[in-house]
């Protein structure tokens, strides 16, 4: 490997810094699954936060040079995210999602699911009426609540049954300035659930056995308790079909991921006609109930 004196000397612009990044990624081998899925975007997102840039910045700023202290940050950075293969998020502390920052470390699983998208158009077309009140179970970082707390304008509930990640929660509904309507509850489930919402939204953990025996190094530096979910996957996502239609208003709605156990789940529940979303931006395996079709089938 290059001396980074040397590296340092050699190169100056932000474009030369993230050309450099994206040869040390494909030399590394690093798996690319937590927000971004190629060399560049990676490298892009780990140079613009060391230098406090959005993530959408001008292109233009590529060209400019940096300073010997930024050059030096970066290239300890890809050290770590090459050897030691420690997401970016984690080495920043922070991930985006549905157009906001949160605040990540090791306790939380670093946001990325699909369901963004869904928060973003409101749960068009599957809303049929205004969702006023969302709880979100597993919520980790809490990402997935406070987006629909932030761009629904609801109250929202945030459960996980880690106090290490709702430590983390509690974290960015400060950052977001959200404590008034949105509250943390240390919950397995919908166990210590007392209410009914307009709409329950779950990333729980479905990785099922196989697929955690072969998970590149990246997902080991991720909670376990947020992966896995028992051989087929399902562990929970059973649990939140059964118990959600209880805690759901009228006109509630579902929106639960179970991401490559989708299979298993179609398997296990054969005569259950499932609503599969199908994203934009890329994902699958989230599906939508209604509170009847729960009552129906569940
Ligand atoms: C896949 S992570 C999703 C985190 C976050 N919602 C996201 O999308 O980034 C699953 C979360 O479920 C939590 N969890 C695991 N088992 C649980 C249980 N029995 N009850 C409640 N939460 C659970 C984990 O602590 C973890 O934060």
């Amino acid at each position: 490997m290059e001396k980074h004196e040397e590296i340092i000397k050699n190169l100056s612009s932000i474009r030369d810094y993230a050309r450099w990044s994206m040869g040390r990624f494909t030399q590394s081998n690093v798996y690319y699954g937590h927000g971004t899925d190629n060399a560049w975007d990676e490298a892009i997102s780990l140079i613009f936060h060391l230098l406090h840039l959005p993530p959408d910045a001008d292109e233009r700023v590529l060209d400019s040079n940096l300073t010997h202290n930024e050059r030096r940050l970066i290239l300890r950075l890809v050290d770590a995210r090459c050897q030691d293969k420690i997401p970016v998020a984690y080495l920043t502390n922070e991930a985006w999602f549905a157009g906001l920052p949160f605040t990540v470390d090791e306790r939380v699983l670093i946001p990325r699911s699909p369901i963004a998208e869904l928060i973003e158009s409101q749960f068009e077309p599957w809303a049929q009426t205004p969702i006023k009140s969302v709880l979100d179970i597993g919520t980790g970082s809490g990402c997935i609540g406070l987006a629909c707390a932030i761009h629904l304008e609801a109250k929202t509930d945030l459960a996980d049954i880690s106090p290490d990640a709702l430590e983390i929660a509690r974290q960015n509904v400060a950052r977001h300035q959200l404590a008034s309507r949105v509250r943390l509850i240390q919950s397995d489930l919908l166990e210590s659930i007392t209410e009914c919402y307009d709409l329950i939204v779950s990333n729980p953990p479905y990785v099922d056995a196989a697929d955690l025996a072969s998970m590149p190094a990246e997902y080991h530096h991720e909670p376990r308790l947020g992966l896995e979910a028992g051989s087929d996957g399902l562990d929970c996502a059973k649990v939140i079909l059964a118990q959600s239609a209880g805690h759901l208003n009228d006109n509630g709605l579902l929106i639960l991921e179970v991401g490559n156990s989708d299979l298993a789940l179609e398997a296990a529940f054969s005569d259950v006609p499932f609503t599969w979303v199908e994203f934009s931006r890329g994902g699958h395996g989230v599906c939508v109930f209604t509170k009847a079709e729960l009552e129906q089938y569940f």
